[in-house]
């Protein structure tokens, strides 16, 4: 694929990296850049690096009427060599053209997406920020641009990506355990519905949740199957549990549930975490039995954004609360996010190629 580059001025660009303790927070800045190209007459054309700006999207784009749009979420980030690796961002590509399907968006040639990928943090490499666990937030998204009222699948699509380089997800450590709120209300997914893809809307159709989270003071809604029985997800994770034996649990991938890479790594990652990965169908009143029980005794989720995001409590919506253990974040919990860090920061080695070099390409 031959990028065509119109870069910013080498004097309005960045041209030093961060100071090592400016924090720069999560999803809050972009670098100089973006990467572009679209779908016309049928095909993927003039794949370009462009000034990270507005671009123009008619009124009528189907995207902004009938949520014709994916992304994905990934991260770069810099080894002690001082170069910028990427973590699994072919797991990524796939998953973009997988929810594209889904929602009837052609799909994008998953070596054309990474090579997309590598040429624009090439090109934006000195905005890798210095803070310790910072990285580079890497959104890759497909929308929909006809101009055209009636229902059905664009004929013209955009793909873009933007980087944001962040900071680590827990600003002040990894010591504080969420709440989450079990809702009977709200549901994220049905069967034969978008719930397995990054689809837009499934995120527009969280927001509500969100709120109602936020009035129990949790941070997020853990979703139920439609009939309220399983567990299923969290609106930007996947759930897990720690059993008494360490053995860890995550939901049974559905039709409803986001594949995570998150999860799909904890799962290949088992032997090196010392303990059994599984995924299962899992029942609510079982799992509150055995967290009552004390069968369960650690519990969070899995995410690119959150990574490990440990989950201390629970919470009804008639106010019922249900602790994990002792509501703290337990050594599992803890094991399982300074493993998956090491590897992401290269400081434990990497199964297979997990971890891919960004190559130094540009005219700079
Ligand atoms: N589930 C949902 C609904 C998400 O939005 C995300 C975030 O991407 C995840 C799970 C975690 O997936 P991953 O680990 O691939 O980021
Ligand atoms: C991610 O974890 O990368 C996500 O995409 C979640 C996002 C909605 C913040």
């Amino acid at each position: 694929m031959q990028i065509n580059y119109n870069l910013k001025p080498a004097s309005e660009r960045r041209t030093e990296q961060f100071e090592p303790a400016e924090n720069v927070g999560f999803g809050n800045l972009r670098t100089d850049h973006m990467f572009l190209m679209d779908y016309r007459d049928g095909e993927w054309r003039d794949p370009r690096i462009v000034p990270y700006g507005p671009f123009e999207v008619a009124p009528g784009a189907i995207a902004l009427h009938y949520g014709q749009s994916v992304f994905e979420g990934a991260k770069a980030f810099k080894h002690e060599d001082g170069e910028i690796y990427t973590f699994r961002l072919d797991k990524n590509a796939q998953r973009l053209n997988r929810s594209a399907d889904i929602l009837c968006i052609p799909g994008l040639d998953e070596d054309k997406q990474l090579a997309a990928i590598n040429a624009l943090i090439d090109v934006d490499r000195l905005w890798f920020p210095m803070q310790d666990g910072a990285c580079l937030y890497i959104r890759p998204f497909l929308f929909a641009t006809e101009d055209r009222l009636s229902v059905s699948p664009s004929e013209q699509y955009t793909f873009c990506v933007i980087l944001s380089p962040s900071g680590p997800y827990y600003s002040d450590g990894f010591d504080k355990a969420i709440r989450l709120l079990i809702s009977e209300r709200f549901h994220r997914a049905v069967s034969g519905g978008t719930g397995a893809s990054k689809a837009a809307g499934n995120y527009a159709a969280s927001l509500k949740a969100g709120k109602a989270a936020a009035e129990y003071g949790a941070a997020q809604v853990l979703y139920l199957d439609a009939n309220n029985k399983q567990i299923e997800e969290v609106g930007a994770m996947n759930h897990f549990h720690v059993c008494k034996d360490g053995t860890i649990i995550i939901p049974t991938f559905t039709d409803t549930i986001l594949k995570s890479i998150t999860s799909q790594s904890i799962l290949e990652l088992g032997e090196l975490l010392g303990c059994e990965v599984r995924q299962e169908t899992v029942m609510l009143d079982q799992f509150l039995a055995d967290i009552e029980a004390g069968e369960i005794i650690e519990a969070g989720g899995f995410g690119t954004a959150a990574v490990v995001s440990p989950v201390g409590s629970y919470i009804f919506e008639d106010n019922r609360v249900v602790t994990v253990g002792d509501g703290e974040v337990g050594p599992h919990t803890r094991r399982i996010y300074q493993v998956l860090t090491d590897i992401q920061k290269g400081k434990l080695a990497a199964p297979g190629d997990w971890v891919r070099l960004v190559p130094r390409l540009a005219p700079v």
